[in-house]
């Protein structure tokens, strides 16, 4: 089955990798006083992650599957005539949600728009209220999608004439997570250290139920702990599943090389996966250096009666990531 969303994906898989952003007007012009729009910055998934070499820039090569799913924080940009950037949580935003996200220029929204300002030029301002719903620290991108969410709402808000590929470069400036949720892609093999993007297609509807520990993963430290030992993974499985909608084949090569050393470093997220396997016997998975772990699931139903017996036998609330 193919939803109208894969074959957006399909037509962004014959585009050229980091052009493929979804079209804004560009115009060049000051915006009309008191713009304002709300876009939403969608949580990443990974299916599929191998780390190929060490860097000498510090950084490591990667072979990684991402999907794009529908559980996203918002962000709101609203123009501002005196030139300056201001972050907020909106007032809806969970308490627990605001610990670990500071509103100041190590946040990668104000970075971003700083970024972006610098590279047109321009000294517009904006306030920008983000709602919060991705925790932090947990190997879905909350923080690189709402930077990503960012470039791509302030270009459309000042009316900036910025090209999508302007856009890409200062995304993978700012991390290696961007530029795939830039793309709009719904399903993308990703390498270098992640901020090449190649656009792959994918088939049907997809359905996790996915849980975090309390304690989330430092992505440098995760890193940091992988051991080269074992033969390395390539993706083309996974892709030819995703291709495929062989979701029951997909279940048996999905993979993660950065799952092991976040074990060793958290405790709590390595018994939360062995308890989920007790419980369901299926394999479970974890996303970029985690803390969130996942489990694959036949449909909504499934997924939703999975969440459920996670609450009632576990006590922890999980919530559906769909693809
Ligand atoms: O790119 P980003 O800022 O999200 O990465 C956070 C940290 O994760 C980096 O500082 C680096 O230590 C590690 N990392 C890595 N190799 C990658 C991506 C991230 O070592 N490909």
């Amino acid at each position: 089955m193919t939803d109208g969303s894969s074959s957006r994906a399909e037509s962004a898989a014959a585009q050229p990798s980091r052009l493929a952003c979804a079209p804004v007007i560009c115009c060049g012009s000051r915006p009309s006083k008191g713009g304002s729009l709300t876009l939403p910055c969608p949580a990443k998934l990974n299916v599929f992650l191998e780390v190929l070499s060490r860097r000498s820039d510090g950084y490591h090569e990667l072979d990684t599957v991402m999907l794009r799913t529908q559980f996203c924080d918002m962000l709101t940009m609203e123009d501002r005539s005196d030139g300056q950037l201001r972050l907020r949580f909106s007032e809806a935003t969970p308490e627990h949600l605001r610990h670990g996200v500071p509103l100041d220029d190590r946040n990668l929204i104000l970075r971003a728009a700083e970024a972006l300002r610098r590279r047109a030029g321009i000294e517009f301002g904006a306030d920008l209220i983000l709602h919060k719903q991705i925790p932090p620290e947990s190997g879905l991108a909350g923080g690189s999608s709402n930077a990503a969410t960012a470039l791509r709402g302030l270009r459309q808000l000042w009316n900036l004439d910025v090209t999508d590929e302007t856009l890409h470069e200062i995304a993978a400036s700012l991390g290696s997570d961007l530029n795939f949720l830039l793309s709009g892609a719904r399903a993308a093999v990703c390498t270098s250290r992640g901020e090449v993007v190649r656009p792959v297609p994918i088939q049907g509807p997809m359905f996790f139920a996915a849980v975090r520990p309390g304690q989330g993963n430092g992505t440098g430290a995760v890193f940091r702990g992988v051991e080269f030992s074992s033969p390395r993974r390539n993706s083309s499985e996974v892709v030819a599943c995703l291709a495929n909608g062989d979701h029951r084949k997909l279940a048996a090569c999905c993979f993660n090389r950065l799952a092991l050393p976040a074990q060793s470093m958290n405790e709590e997220m390595a018994d939360l996966m062995s308890a989920l396997e007790r419980i369901f016997r299926r394999p479970v998975f974890m996303s970029g250096s985690g803390s969130t772990v996942f489990l694959l699931c036949e449909s909504r139903v499934a997924a939703m009666s999975d969440l459920r017996q996670m609450e009632v036998r576990l006590r922890r609330k999980g919530w559906l990531l769909e693809v």
